[in-house]
Protein backbone atom coordinates (compact mmCIF):
# COMPACT_ATOMS: atom_id res chain seq x y z
CA UNK A 1 0.00 0.00 0.00
CA UNK A 2 1.31 3.22 -0.69
CA UNK A 3 2.25 5.62 1.93
CA UNK A 4 0.48 9.41 1.86
CA UNK A 5 1.49 12.63 3.39
CA UNK A 6 -0.99 15.70 3.81
CA UNK A 7 0.81 18.98 4.77
CA UNK A 8 0.05 22.57 4.71
CA UNK A 9 0.74 23.92 1.25
CA UNK A 10 4.71 24.88 1.89
CA UNK A 11 6.13 28.25 1.21
CA UNK A 12 9.60 28.96 0.20
CA UNK A 13 11.35 31.74 2.04
CA UNK A 14 13.90 32.28 -0.77
CA UNK A 15 13.11 32.14 -4.33
CA UNK A 16 14.62 33.57 -7.80
CA UNK A 17 11.93 34.14 -10.15
CA UNK A 18 14.22 36.50 -12.72
CA UNK A 19 12.05 38.55 -15.15
CA UNK A 20 10.42 38.20 -18.83
CA UNK A 21 10.50 34.41 -20.66
CA UNK A 22 12.46 33.14 -17.76
CA UNK A 23 10.08 34.96 -14.98
CA UNK A 24 6.98 33.06 -17.57
CA UNK A 25 9.15 29.69 -17.87
CA UNK A 26 10.04 29.44 -13.99
CA UNK A 27 6.63 30.75 -11.89
CA UNK A 28 4.46 27.82 -12.58
CA UNK A 29 6.93 25.49 -11.55
CA UNK A 30 6.88 27.13 -8.06
CA UNK A 31 3.31 28.40 -8.16
CA UNK A 32 2.31 24.50 -8.39
CA UNK A 33 3.24 23.59 -5.39
CA UNK A 34 4.06 27.18 -3.04
CA UNK A 35 1.88 29.13 -1.60
CA UNK A 36 4.28 32.13 -1.39
CA UNK A 37 7.40 32.85 -1.84
CA UNK A 38 9.83 35.72 -1.16
CA UNK A 39 11.02 37.18 -4.20
CA UNK A 40 14.76 37.93 -4.64
CA UNK A 41 15.49 41.22 -6.06
CA UNK A 42 18.78 40.57 -7.56
CA UNK A 43 17.36 41.69 -10.92
CA UNK A 44 19.24 43.32 -13.86
CA UNK A 45 19.07 46.37 -12.80
CA UNK A 46 18.29 45.50 -9.09
CA UNK A 47 14.74 46.00 -7.30
CA UNK A 48 15.59 48.95 -5.45
CA UNK A 49 12.73 51.43 -4.65
CA UNK A 50 9.02 50.89 -4.00
CA UNK A 51 8.52 51.78 -7.15
CA UNK A 52 11.00 49.00 -8.79
CA UNK A 53 8.94 46.42 -6.38
CA UNK A 54 5.48 46.93 -7.02
CA UNK A 55 6.19 47.07 -10.93
CA UNK A 56 8.21 43.90 -10.36
CA UNK A 57 4.88 42.40 -8.15
CA UNK A 58 2.83 42.97 -11.44
CA UNK A 59 4.75 41.71 -14.17
CA UNK A 60 5.28 38.82 -11.70
CA UNK A 61 1.18 38.63 -11.45
CA UNK A 62 1.15 39.21 -14.74
CA UNK A 63 3.20 36.06 -15.75
CA UNK A 64 1.10 33.43 -13.09
CA UNK A 65 -0.89 31.54 -14.90
CA UNK A 66 -4.82 31.42 -15.19
CA UNK A 67 -5.78 29.23 -12.26
CA UNK A 68 -2.94 29.07 -10.33
CA UNK A 69 -2.78 31.35 -6.76
CA UNK A 70 0.17 32.23 -5.53
CA UNK A 71 1.54 35.43 -3.35
CA UNK A 72 4.87 36.90 -4.15
CA UNK A 73 6.48 38.65 -0.92
CA UNK A 74 8.52 41.34 -2.51
CA UNK A 75 11.75 42.62 -1.34
CA UNK A 76 13.40 45.73 -1.59
CA UNK A 77 17.46 44.98 -2.76
CA UNK A 78 20.02 47.21 -0.20
CA UNK A 79 22.06 49.57 -1.48
CA UNK A 80 23.82 52.54 0.13
CA UNK A 81 21.93 54.85 -1.33
CA UNK A 82 18.40 53.21 -0.07
CA UNK A 83 16.09 55.63 1.60
CA UNK A 84 14.55 54.58 5.13
CA UNK A 85 11.54 56.37 4.13
CA UNK A 86 10.52 54.81 1.10
CA UNK A 87 11.38 51.09 2.98
CA UNK A 88 8.97 52.14 5.50
CA UNK A 89 6.42 52.95 3.44
CA UNK A 90 6.72 50.13 1.29
CA UNK A 91 6.40 48.01 4.39
CA UNK A 92 3.76 50.02 5.91
CA UNK A 93 1.24 49.92 3.05
CA UNK A 94 1.69 45.63 3.00
CA UNK A 95 4.53 45.79 -0.58
CA UNK A 96 7.35 44.31 1.35
CA UNK A 97 8.03 41.50 3.54
CA UNK A 98 11.75 42.08 3.89
CA UNK A 99 15.02 44.13 2.63
CA UNK A 100 17.72 41.68 1.16
CA UNK A 101 21.34 42.32 1.60
CA UNK A 102 23.90 41.61 -0.27
CA UNK A 103 27.38 42.76 0.51
CA UNK A 104 29.06 43.64 -2.75
CA UNK A 105 30.44 41.40 -5.42
CA UNK A 106 29.43 38.23 -3.50
CA UNK A 107 26.99 36.63 -5.40
CA UNK A 108 24.78 37.20 -8.85
CA UNK A 109 23.79 40.41 -9.49
CA UNK A 110 25.51 42.00 -6.41
CA UNK A 111 27.67 44.81 -7.71
CA UNK A 112 24.91 47.34 -5.88
CA UNK A 113 25.73 45.82 -2.85
CA UNK A 114 26.80 46.89 0.72
CA UNK A 115 30.46 47.98 1.03
CA UNK A 116 29.95 50.31 4.07
CA UNK A 117 27.80 49.17 6.54
CA UNK A 118 27.67 52.72 8.40
CA UNK A 119 25.72 54.00 4.82
CA UNK A 120 22.96 52.03 6.07
CA UNK A 121 22.82 52.07 9.42
CA UNK A 122 19.76 54.53 9.29
CA UNK A 123 17.99 51.80 7.01
CA UNK A 124 18.79 48.89 9.35
CA UNK A 125 17.36 51.23 12.61
CA UNK A 126 14.55 52.46 10.80
CA UNK A 127 13.72 47.96 9.92
CA UNK A 128 14.47 47.61 14.02
CA UNK A 129 12.10 49.86 15.05
CA UNK A 130 9.34 48.89 12.43
CA UNK A 131 9.70 44.76 12.84
CA UNK A 132 10.64 44.38 9.33
CA UNK A 133 13.10 41.32 8.29
CA UNK A 134 16.72 41.84 6.99
CA UNK A 135 17.44 38.57 4.31
CA UNK A 136 21.43 38.28 4.30
CA UNK A 137 23.34 36.68 1.94
CA UNK A 138 26.24 36.10 4.60
CA UNK A 139 29.20 35.49 2.90
CA UNK A 140 32.14 38.19 3.10
CA UNK A 141 33.99 39.01 -0.07
CA UNK A 142 37.47 39.72 0.48
CA UNK A 143 39.62 37.96 -2.30
CA UNK A 144 42.27 36.71 1.06
CA UNK A 145 39.68 34.98 2.43
CA UNK A 146 39.21 31.06 0.73
CA UNK A 147 35.78 30.73 -0.35
CA UNK A 148 34.83 27.85 1.75
CA UNK A 149 35.65 30.07 4.99
CA UNK A 150 33.46 33.11 3.98
CA UNK A 151 29.90 32.33 6.06
CA UNK A 152 31.79 31.58 9.09
CA UNK A 153 33.95 34.82 8.50
CA UNK A 154 30.72 36.95 7.69
CA UNK A 155 28.99 35.93 10.63
CA UNK A 156 32.25 36.77 12.93
CA UNK A 157 33.31 39.91 11.53
CA UNK A 158 30.23 41.41 10.17
CA UNK A 159 26.84 39.48 11.15
CA UNK A 160 27.41 39.86 14.72
CA UNK A 161 28.59 43.47 14.95
CA UNK A 162 25.43 44.82 12.61
CA UNK A 163 23.13 42.84 14.72
CA UNK A 164 24.52 43.94 18.32
CA UNK A 165 24.86 47.44 16.63
CA UNK A 166 21.31 47.16 15.82
CA UNK A 167 18.90 46.38 18.84
CA UNK A 168 15.91 44.32 17.74
CA UNK A 169 16.99 43.85 14.40
CA UNK A 170 15.19 40.57 13.15
CA UNK A 171 17.63 38.80 10.61
CA UNK A 172 16.86 35.75 8.88
CA UNK A 173 20.55 33.97 7.32
CA UNK A 174 19.52 33.32 3.99
CA UNK A 175 20.93 29.43 2.55
CA UNK A 176 23.31 28.57 5.88
CA UNK A 177 25.74 25.56 4.54
CA UNK A 178 27.90 25.30 7.41
CA UNK A 179 27.72 24.06 11.34
CA UNK A 180 28.84 27.55 12.35
CA UNK A 181 25.54 29.39 10.72
CA UNK A 182 23.51 26.86 12.55
CA UNK A 183 25.45 27.19 15.63
CA UNK A 184 24.79 31.11 15.43
CA UNK A 185 21.17 30.14 15.08
CA UNK A 186 21.10 28.25 17.81
CA UNK A 187 22.74 30.59 20.38
CA UNK A 188 20.79 33.37 19.60
CA UNK A 189 17.31 33.38 21.07
CA UNK A 190 15.90 36.31 19.53
CA UNK A 191 15.13 37.85 16.10
CA UNK A 192 17.13 35.13 14.40
CA UNK A 193 16.67 32.69 11.73
CA UNK A 194 18.14 30.74 9.10
CA UNK A 195 16.79 29.66 5.78
CA UNK A 196 17.89 26.10 4.91
CA UNK A 197 18.15 25.52 0.67
CA UNK A 198 16.86 21.77 -0.82
CA UNK A 199 20.22 21.40 -2.43
CA UNK A 200 22.40 21.40 0.71
CA UNK A 201 20.38 19.26 2.28
CA UNK A 202 21.50 17.04 -0.37
CA UNK A 203 24.88 17.64 -2.17
CA UNK A 204 28.41 18.52 -0.33
CA UNK A 205 31.44 19.83 -2.47
CA UNK A 206 32.46 15.93 -3.11
CA UNK A 207 29.67 16.48 -5.77
CA UNK A 208 30.82 19.23 -7.42
CA UNK A 209 34.34 18.59 -7.86
CA UNK A 210 34.72 14.39 -7.18
CA UNK A 211 35.18 12.74 -11.22
CA UNK A 212 34.72 15.79 -13.15
CA UNK A 213 32.92 19.26 -12.71
CA UNK A 214 29.40 19.78 -12.07
CA UNK A 215 28.16 22.82 -13.04
CA UNK A 216 24.63 22.14 -12.03
CA UNK A 217 26.18 21.48 -8.54
CA UNK A 218 27.84 25.17 -8.30
CA UNK A 219 25.84 27.95 -6.13
CA UNK A 220 26.47 30.42 -3.77
CA UNK A 221 27.05 29.88 -1.08
CA UNK A 222 28.98 27.11 -2.51
CA UNK A 223 28.32 23.81 -1.01
CA UNK A 224 30.61 22.80 2.21
CA UNK A 225 31.95 19.57 3.42
CA UNK A 226 30.46 16.91 4.66
CA UNK A 227 30.42 17.80 8.32
CA UNK A 228 28.45 20.47 7.44
CA UNK A 229 25.54 19.24 5.09
CA UNK A 230 25.27 16.77 8.07
CA UNK A 231 24.61 19.43 10.84
CA UNK A 232 21.90 21.25 8.25
CA UNK A 233 20.03 18.25 7.99
CA UNK A 234 20.11 18.29 11.74
CA UNK A 235 18.79 21.36 11.99
CA UNK A 236 16.28 21.07 9.17
CA UNK A 237 14.66 17.86 10.51
CA UNK A 238 15.27 19.06 14.28
CA UNK A 239 11.70 20.83 14.49
CA UNK A 240 13.78 24.35 15.78
CA UNK A 241 11.26 26.53 14.37
CA UNK A 242 14.56 28.78 13.53
CA UNK A 243 15.11 26.75 10.85
CA UNK A 244 12.65 26.75 7.42
CA UNK A 245 12.94 26.45 3.83
CA UNK A 246 14.28 29.10 1.29
CA UNK A 247 14.77 27.00 -1.81
CA UNK A 248 17.25 29.36 -3.40
CA UNK A 249 16.08 28.22 -6.66
CA UNK A 250 17.99 30.01 -8.86
CA UNK A 251 17.52 29.56 -13.03
CA UNK A 252 20.26 29.67 -15.37
CA UNK A 253 19.89 28.68 -18.88
CA UNK A 254 22.54 26.02 -19.34
CA UNK A 255 24.64 27.71 -21.83
CA UNK A 256 25.55 30.07 -18.81
CA UNK A 257 26.18 26.82 -16.44
CA UNK A 258 28.07 25.13 -18.57
CA UNK A 259 30.24 27.47 -19.41
CA UNK A 260 34.30 28.54 -18.83
CA UNK A 261 32.86 31.32 -16.08
CA UNK A 262 29.69 29.20 -15.35
CA UNK A 263 26.63 30.56 -13.23
CA UNK A 264 25.86 30.05 -9.63
CA UNK A 265 22.65 28.39 -8.38
CA UNK A 266 20.36 25.60 -8.63
CA UNK A 267 17.17 25.22 -9.98
CA UNK A 268 15.27 23.29 -8.23
CA UNK A 269 11.50 24.50 -7.63
CA UNK A 270 9.98 21.48 -9.82
CA UNK A 271 11.50 18.96 -7.55
CA UNK A 272 11.68 20.46 -4.24
CA UNK A 273 8.81 18.74 -2.47
CA UNK A 274 9.73 15.12 -3.51
CA UNK A 275 13.17 15.99 -2.34
CA UNK A 276 12.30 17.05 1.14
CA UNK A 277 10.44 14.25 1.65
CA UNK A 278 12.57 12.12 0.72
CA UNK A 279 15.71 13.60 3.18
CA UNK A 280 13.34 13.59 5.88
CA UNK A 281 12.42 10.59 5.59
CA UNK A 282 16.03 9.03 5.58
CA UNK A 283 16.20 11.24 8.52
CA UNK A 284 13.11 9.58 10.31
CA UNK A 285 11.79 13.00 10.44
CA UNK A 286 8.44 13.18 8.31
CA UNK A 287 6.68 14.21 10.43
CA UNK A 288 8.83 17.07 10.80
CA UNK A 289 8.31 18.53 7.59
CA UNK A 290 5.34 20.32 7.81
CA UNK A 291 7.14 22.85 10.13
CA UNK A 292 9.61 23.28 7.97
CA UNK A 293 7.87 23.83 4.90
CA UNK A 294 4.82 25.21 6.02
CA UNK A 295 4.52 26.70 9.80
CA UNK A 296 8.23 27.76 11.36
CA UNK A 297 8.21 30.42 8.39
CA UNK A 298 5.28 32.19 8.29
CA UNK A 299 5.60 32.36 12.52
CA UNK A 300 8.97 33.95 11.77
CA UNK A 301 7.12 36.77 9.25
CA UNK A 302 4.31 36.83 11.68
CA UNK A 303 2.01 35.41 8.61
CA UNK A 304 -0.86 33.05 9.04
CA UNK A 305 0.28 29.22 8.01
CA UNK A 306 -1.62 28.58 4.73
CA UNK A 307 -4.92 26.98 4.82
CA UNK A 308 -4.88 24.66 1.98
CA UNK A 309 -3.24 21.48 1.83
CA UNK A 310 -0.95 19.37 -0.46
CA UNK A 311 -0.67 15.77 -0.37
CA UNK A 312 2.23 13.56 -1.30
CA UNK A 313 2.37 9.67 -1.62
CA UNK A 314 4.99 7.85 -2.01
CA UNK A 315 5.23 4.70 -4.82
CA UNK A 316 6.66 4.35 -8.26
CA UNK A 317 9.70 6.59 -8.96
CA UNK A 318 8.26 10.43 -9.86
CA UNK A 319 8.78 11.21 -13.13
CA UNK A 320 10.08 14.81 -13.63
CA UNK A 321 11.38 16.76 -16.45
CA UNK A 322 15.47 17.08 -16.97
CA UNK A 323 15.24 20.47 -18.08
CA UNK A 324 12.64 22.66 -18.87
CA UNK A 325 12.26 24.88 -22.06
CA UNK A 326 12.59 29.06 -21.56
CA UNK A 327 12.35 32.08 -24.08
CA UNK A 328 15.65 32.27 -22.78
CA UNK A 329 16.58 28.38 -23.75
CA UNK A 330 16.90 25.48 -21.83
CA UNK A 331 17.19 25.39 -17.57
CA UNK A 332 18.37 22.14 -16.24
CA UNK A 333 16.14 20.74 -13.32
CA UNK A 334 18.35 19.82 -10.19
CA UNK A 335 19.44 15.96 -9.67
CA UNK A 336 19.59 14.66 -6.54
CA UNK A 337 21.30 11.29 -7.70
CA UNK A 338 18.99 8.98 -6.68
CA UNK A 339 15.65 8.65 -7.65
CA UNK A 340 12.46 9.93 -6.12
CA UNK A 341 8.97 8.55 -4.55
CA UNK A 342 7.51 11.21 -2.76
CA UNK A 343 4.99 12.51 -5.39
CA UNK A 344 3.14 15.56 -5.16
CA UNK A 345 -0.30 14.56 -5.87
O1 LIG B 1 23.62 30.23 -6.23
C1 LIG B 1 23.12 31.35 -6.17
N1 LIG B 1 22.41 31.87 -7.19
N2 LIG B 1 23.31 32.07 -5.06
C2 LIG B 1 22.91 33.33 -4.96
O2 LIG B 1 23.12 33.94 -3.95
C3 LIG B 1 22.28 34.02 -6.12
C4 LIG B 1 21.66 33.06 -7.03
C5 LIG B 1 21.29 33.66 -8.37
O3 LIG B 1 20.69 34.73 -8.40
O4 LIG B 1 21.59 33.05 -9.39
ZN1 LIG C 1 19.43 33.43 -3.62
Amino acid sequence: MSQTLTLRRPDDWHLHLRDGAMLRAVLPESARHFARAIIMPNLVPPVVTSADARAYRDRIMAALPEGMEFTPLMTLYLTEQTDAHDVAAAHANGLISAVKLYPAGATTNSASGVRDFDKVRGVLDKMAEIGLPLCVHGEVTEPEIDIFDREAVFIDRVLDPVRRATPGLRVVMEHITTRDGVDYVRSNAQDLAATITTHHLVINRNHILVGGIKPHYYCLPVAKRETHRLALRRAATSGDARFFLGTDSAPHTDPNKESACGCAGCFTAPNTMSILAHVFEEEDALDRLEGFTSLNGPAFYGLPPNEARITLTKDDPVPYPDKIDTGDGPVSVFNPGYALHWRVD
